[in-house]
């Protein structure tokens, strides 16, 4: 297969993690005999001290002309301290977003086996999790009308949604649960909010036409305290935007570090991947990030496009990675591999193998 790529790396770690995911692709390309070409672009405060805007043209473009986008991170430690700043990294990520029509933000969270002892929680209590959040991404608080009063003392963002926006994204996460354990929770806080009564009533009528999937309710405050005490009782989150930004870094924390989870942004033209965790300035440049979210966006891609096997081959040698210890300090502290040895060796053990990881 022939792939175009489109590399946005980012601010922070971005760049340094992307760059062992790129690793991996050629290990897959020369493995399985496929094609990738790979371009960069500028996007975040790179771009805004390159283009004076967080997302130029170009890098639209650049998107618009490839099959397929991976993602760095956004941010930096500048921005981060001065919240108030007009023009900021994470617009620049907002706006691809947007005008990509990328809506559904899909996060997998799952532990490995490897790794039980790695999580807050304890080991019973995290057996068997497996879930995987469609978050919507492209309406909600996020992108409603902001306003501030003249005196700055009174703010209001809106929060809207549409029949439509809501139905295509419910549509993909119930052809997800079709297929998995077919359970789908939905979370809101419609015992308070308009916006999440219409989300009831929309998925409760698509709900209709996937008989086999069992749908529930959740309000918002009762799932966050479920997805500690009981993550296991997951199949497929369903959740607007605002509600699956916070409740994907929760349950990326059930599996001990954010490093790990991958995630994948599509909507019906465009599909972007990058890793849930945020742009870690503090360790730009150190060579101690781990690399594994970004790879196994990575295995997300190659599956996005069908190649299941080419996708297991690089979940697989990821597991290998941690099975054998070779991974970053954030795993274990004592390990003296960085970011690029944990990305040479799972780039080396990509090999075409009976073994079957999925993600
Ligand atoms: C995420 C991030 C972004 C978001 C930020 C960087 C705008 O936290 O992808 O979860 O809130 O969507
Ligand atoms: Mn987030």
């Amino acid at each position: 297969m022939n792939l175009k790529i489109a590399v946005l790396g980012g601010d922070g770690v971005g760049p340094e993690v992307l760059a062992q995911s790129l690793k991996c692709l050629r290990a897959v390309e020369e493995t399985f005999h496929h094609h990738f070409t790979f371009t960069e672009g500028d996007i975040g405060a790179v771009a805004m001290e390159k283009y004076g805007k967080p997302l130029p043209e170009v890098t639209t473009e650049l998107c618009r002309a490839s099959d397929s986008i991976l993602f760095g991170t956004i941010g930096t430690l500048k921005y981060d301290a001065n919240p108030s700043a007009k023009v900021r990294p994470e617009q620049g990520l907002l706006q691809l977003r947007r005008e990509l029509e990328l809506f559904a933000n899909i996060r997998p969270v799952k532990v490995f086996p490897t790794l039980v002892n790695k999580s807050p929680l304890k080991k019973h209590v995290i057996f068997g999790t497996d879930f995987i959040i469609y978050r919507e991404l492209t309406g909600g608080i996020y992108f409603g009308e902001k306003k501030l009063s003249k005196d700055g003392t009174i703010a209001s963002d809106l929060c809207e949604y549409s029949e439509k926006e809501i139905s295509r994204i419910a549509h993909f996460a119930f052809k997800s649960a079709k297929n998995r354990r077919k359970k789908l929770t939905l979370i809101d806080k419609a015992n308070v909010l308009e916006t999440s009564r219409l989300w009831r009533k929309v998925v409760t009528k698509i709900g209709e036409s996937y008989p086999e999937v069992a749908l529930e309710f959740l309000f918002v405050d009762n799932a966050a305290m479920q997805m500690m005490l009981h993550p296991n009782q997951f199949d497929v989150i369903l959740t607007e935007n605002m509600f699956g930004d916070i409740l994907s870094d929760q349950g990326s924390a059930i599996c001990g570090t954010k490093g790990l989870l991958p995630s994948a942004s599509i909507g019906n033209d465009f599909a972007m991947f990058e890793p849930f965790h945020g742009s870690y300035p503090q360790a730009e440049g150190k060579n101690i990030a781990n690399p594994i979210a970004s790879i196994l966006s990575t295995a997300m891609m190659l599956s996005h496009f069908g190649l299941h096997e080419e996708s297991s081959a690089v979940v697989t040698a990821v597991d290998k990675s941690m099975r054998k210890q070779i991974v970053t300090q954030d795993l274990n502290p004592d390990s003296k591999y960085g970011t690029n040895e944990v990305g040479d060796f799972i780039a080396a053990n990509i090999i075409d193998s009976d073994e079957n990881y999925n993600y």
